[in-house]
């Protein structure tokens, strides 16, 4: 194959633009030409990235399921591998293109198999180049904004034999109603904005995945609904700042809003990622302190301890408005968990700032983080910013902050040693299957003994040990 039946270049200047225009609704329905293309053939799909993109494969998987195609685990049964991307670091886009080289010597045995590439990475230029310069194998591209299009590429590609590359650059639009295939029967996903409008200087998503527009409540709260009554336990409600969730509606309806009438829903977890320090009010804080369904942890990525670099990342907050709110947050919600974000080695970040960042981790006691290494994302403001420090300061940075987090997350566990959390069962532990495993309300992980009949429903356990990672406890009645 080497032709393309469709062929659209991204392009990162028209991602940046925002033009105002209204968010367009589509709602999505197959067509029946699509229906049979699938028949006995399998597909498998690696997803990398955050929350955003798992949703994503989810939907990705109940469009493939609509058109007859049935899941595999193993490359070597697929007749479709498509590559679910994410382009937050460069360490992650590199993953993606050493294994789509690995998997090229499979079109031997299978010449029907099909490579596809869709979610972040397509949405750079670079990634485009990359592709037609050193992978010829891959037969299909497509973005983040047109993943219900994917019916229409796969029957082009049988239909006449040729490549598709269809990446868009613009705000986006919102699609229901696409089929979706979850991958949990207790817990699940629930988009309420999709892109960013935050243009943190660092990073790439405002730029991969379009304008932040929100989801309207009725569309979200009749998901929420529909999951309960289909014995769904736990939704998560994504977006990349879910604290903005409503300002494009211009209906005086906020995501404090939305937390109290789904707190008013029969679900019994309600979880919430990302938040946003600029825009968690105290409203959202007076809706998670009357608790109810809202589980007492919240993410709150703080990215930096230092003022400077803070200013310079453009995230519109300080340190102390920081603080404040987890002072608010902690009095609303006395045993709540934090957990948080943190790069270090921003460009022009000191070591003087770096320790601002120790001191903050240190006063608001996270008991967890994801912490990376400042990575340089072509296109973003960032990426002109000087950047003198040296690589191995930054990794000595990076492993010095991971022991703090690593004794928060131990003491934030510790608290727990001696009594009783509920446990949402997820499933036998990897590691031993005579050990069931989930997650309690504060997101701890829980390993206890325990009959698999448990799995999908909520237990008490009792917490006998806590250890850096998990806790270790006994089912109680
Ligand atoms: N919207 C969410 C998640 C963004 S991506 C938020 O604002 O928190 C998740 C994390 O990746 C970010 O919080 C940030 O800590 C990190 N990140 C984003 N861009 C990065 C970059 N260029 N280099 C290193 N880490 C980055
Ligand atoms: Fe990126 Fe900032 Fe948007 Fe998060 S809020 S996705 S870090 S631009
Ligand atoms: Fe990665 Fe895209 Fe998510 S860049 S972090 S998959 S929004």
């Amino acid at each position: 194959m080497k032709k393309y039946s469709s062929y659209f270049e991204p392009s990162l200047k028209d991602a940046r633009k925002r033009l105002h225009k209204d968010t367009a609704i589509i709602n999505f329905h197959m067509e029946p030409r699509y229906f049979d293309l699938g028949k006995n053939k399998k597909y498998l799909i690696k997803t990398y990235g955050c929350q955003a993109n798992i949703a994503d494969s989810e939907r990705i998987a109940g469009l493939l399921e609509a058109m007859g195609y049935s899941e595999v685990f193993e490359d070597d049964k697929s007749d479709l591998i498509l590559f679910n991307t994410c382009a937050i670091r460069e360490n992650a886009e590199d993953r993606v293109f050493g294994e789509v080289g690995r998997i090229k010597s499979l079109k031997k045995t299978n010449p029907n198999l099909l490579i596809g590439i869709c979610g972040c990475m397509p949405q750079e230029e670079k990634t485009i180049k990359t592709i037609k310069e050193k992978h010829p194998e891959v037969d299909l591209v497509f973005g983040t904004h047109n993943i219900f299009r994917l019916p229409e590429y796969l029957y082009e590609i049988k239909e006449k034999s040729e490549k598709v590359f269809e990446v868009f650059s613009y705000e986006g639009d919102i699609v229901e109603d696409m089929p979706v295939k979850r991958d949990h029967n207790k817990k699940a996903w629930v988009n309420i904005t999709f892109g960013c409008d935050e243009f943190c200087t660092y990073c790439i998503v405002p730029y991969t995945r379009g304008k932040e527009r929100s989801r309207s409540p009725e569309h979200i709260i009749n998901e929420v609904k529909e999951l309960a009554s289909n014995g769904y336990k736990e939704v998560t409600l994504l977006g990349q700042n879910v604290n903005s969730y409503g300002k494009d509606l211009n209906i005086g309806y906020t995501f404090a809003n939305l937390l109290s009438d789904l707190q008013k829903t029969d679900i019994e977890r309600v979880r919430f990622t990302t938040s946003h320090p600029k825009d968690l009010d105290l409203a959202t804080i007076e809706v998670m302190g009357r608790r109810g369904n809202i589980m007492p942890h919240l993410h709150l990525p703080v990215q930096s301890g230092s003022n400077t670099v803070l200013k310079k990342m453009n995230r519109k907050y300080t340190k102390e408005d920081y603080i404040n709110l987890i002072t608010a947050l902690k009095n609303a919600v006395p045993d709540i968990a934090i957990t948080t974000d943190i790069i270090v080695g921003f460009p022009t970040e000191t070591e003087e700032d770096y320790l601002k960042t120790l001191e903050l981790v240190k006063e608001v006691g996270f008991e967890g983080a994801y912490t990376f290494i400042y990575s340089k994302r072509e296109g973003t403001p960032a990426a002109k910013y000087e950047d003198d420090t040296p690589a191995d300061v930054k990794k000595t940075r990076l492993l010095n902050l991971n022991k703090l987090i690593n004794e928060g997350f131990l003491k934030g566990n510790k608290r727990f040693e001696g009594k009783i959390v509920k446990v949402l069962v997820d499933g036998e532990s990897a590691k031993n299957d005579e050990m069931l495993t989930g997650y309690s309300e504060h997101n701890k992980l829980v390993n206890f003994k325990g009959d698999s009949s448990l799995i999908g429903s909520i237990v008490n356990v009792k917490i006998d040990k806590a250890y850096t990672w998990h806790l270790r406890g006994t089912i109680v009645k």
